[in-house]
């Protein structure tokens, strides 16, 4: 059977698979504007707390799971514990398949981005855009801009979206022969730009800021909430990532030290990724801005813009790891989807692509609208870039957590746990015993509801998320978001659930 579902050819394939979705423009973006944000070395601290305490042990569970019940979240779920668990699955679906849509929208700029580091990036643009005085807007930001405001982002986020149809087109055999090249390759990527950035006279300011801690910041529960959401982001957890990847597993598999393997190898690119862009940021005394977006949008190739030699080649290599490591992770996205429709509905492998293509398409292109809705970029600049920044809000801020959380508790406390813990230790050399139950049913379901309530209360300290965001005449678009991610979400679980099952489902895995 497994010939239809397919496998893993390799244990190391998988390792890859599963790292290479890990690595992703969290590690890179992400990651460095927390730190930024946080205050450098400070944000060590919590973040090593969040991997140990949450990272690993849920990637742990999220590997037994996948492994215990050979499917995907929402019908590994519903073995387990039935239609809640079945329904929780499809939540994270839902909210995976938003976030693959804005996801490939950001890939689909980073493509625009790439294609102007062969050339135009670096040169002063002749169009003036926004209404800003010529050299007000750095190259790249004017670049950037100019860019999002036209219909060109468009065809990139098309060609990405072909890329993950064709990446995924056999399922986890064409994810492991692509990820087996790009994985490594990124690596080396990696340790190019950092040697180059650390090389640079005042680069090496940049690795004491990530180094020297701040602890006066540490009381601020804001650091701990970015470390903890972060690492459910970082680590593709939460939302049944995993669970798929490990449902091609063999039989045999030591979960807790794929898990541990993975999340120390994504956590250490995460790391090395800080030290290549902090060196380079501050080799050119380029302070970094608040939004994450602006970080690879411009904070970034300004400062590769001013590497002395061979910067376009530097540019093109940065833009190059982005795509690479954003798609390893786009694609796991989209597979944890498909295969939670194949194993649901027993449908072809192909009819589910041409599906998921169609609406993720369309989703994308909604993210990318040209539409300028912020003349003086004082928020987002375009209506898709706005929508970016507000359902991220919502599926990644709320949906990720949230999902984790029901995940824990329906293994925790839902279902028997013991079973999944003797599944696991079976194969397992370090053996899970009382204190990792007492940490998965108490203290992870309180740390996460702790987060999320807090989130709550500042939510509704400043209003609805988004209520001063300029939009044009797009009036109420931060109601319609959160609406909007309610209704894609919780709606789409509930009638995904209600969908009859197909019985020789079961047979095709
Ligand atoms: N882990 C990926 C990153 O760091 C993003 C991701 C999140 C992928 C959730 C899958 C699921 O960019």
């Amino acid at each position: 059977m497994s010939e239809v579902r397919g496998s893993w050819g390799s244990k190391l394939g998988f390792i890859l698979a599963a790292s290479g979705s890990a690595i992703g423009l969290g590690n890179i973006v992400f990651f460095s504007s927390n730190a930024y944000k946080y205050g450098g070395g400070a944000f060590y601290v919590p973040y090593l707390a969040a991997l140990f305490l949450i990272g690993i042990p849920v990637m742990i569970l999220e590997l037994g799971t996948g492994r215990l019940g050979r499917r995907s979240m929402p019908n590994a779920m519903f073995q387990l514990v039935g239609k809640r668990g079945e329904l929780a699955g499809w939540f994270g679906a839902f909210n995976a398949t938003l976030i693959t849509m804005y996801y490939v929208a950001i890939l689909g700029w980073i493509l625009g981005m790439w294609v102007g580091s062969l050339g135009n990036l670096w040169q002063a643009s002749a169009i003036e855009n926004f209404g800003f005085a010529s050299g007000e807007l750095s190259n790249s930001m004017s670049y950037f801009f100019n860019m999002i405001s036209s219909a060109d982002p468009m065809i990139y986020v098309t060609l990405i979206w072909v890329a993950n149809i064709l990446i995924i087109i056999r399922g986890a055999k064409s994810i492991e022969a692509v990820v087996k090249v790009f994985v490594p390759l990124m690596w080396v990527m990696m340790i190019v730009l950092i040697i180059r950035g650390i090389t640079l006279p005042g680069g090496l300011q940049g690795i004491f800021f990530l180094f020297t801690p701040d602890f006066s910041v540490m009381g601020d529960v804001g650091v701990w909430k970015g470390a903890f959401s972060q690492m459910f982001f970082t680590l593709s957890l939460g939302f049944g990532i995993m669970m798929a990847y490990a449902s091609y597993l063999p039989r045999k598999n030591d979960d807790v030290l794929s898990a541990t393997t993975i999340s120390l190898l994504n956590c250490s690119f995460e790391y090395i990724a800080g030290l290549a862009i902090f060196s380079l940021l501050f080799a050119f005394a380029i302070a970094p801005k608040a939004s994450s977006l602006s970080m690879i949008f411009f904070v970034v190739p300004e400062g590769i813009a001013a590497v002395p030699i061979l910067a376009g080649t530097f540019g093109f290599l940065f833009f190059t790891l982005l795509l690479m490591a954003g798609l390893t992770s786009s694609v796991s996205l989209v597979e944890a989807v498909v295969l939670s429709m194949i194993d649901k509905f027993g449908i072809p492998r192909v009819k589910v692509l041409v599906g998921i293509f169609c609406v993720g398409l369309v989703g994308s292109l909604m993210f990318v609208l040209p539409i300028v809705v912020d003349p003086g970029l004082n928020n987002n600049g375009t209506l898709g870039f706005s929508l970016v920044d507000l359902f991220d809000h919502w599926a990644f801020g709320y949906g990720l957590l949230l999902c984790g959380l029901l995940e824990i508790i329906i293994l925790g406390w839902l279902y028997d746990f013991d079973k999944l813990l003797d599944f696991i230790n079976r194969d397992a050399r370090v053996q899970l015993g009382a204190k990792f139950k007492f940490l998965v049913r108490y203290i992870l379901p309180v740390v996460i509801i702790s987060i999320l309530t807090l989130s709550v209360i500042e939510e509704f300290q400043g209003g609805l998320y988004g209520n001063a965001m300029e939009t044009g005449g797009f009036k109420g678009l931060h109601v319609i978001a959160f609406l909007g991610w309610i209704f894609f979400s919780v709606g789409g679980a509930i009638l995904f659930t209600a969908l009859k099952r197909q019985p020789d489902a079961e047979e095709l895995s």
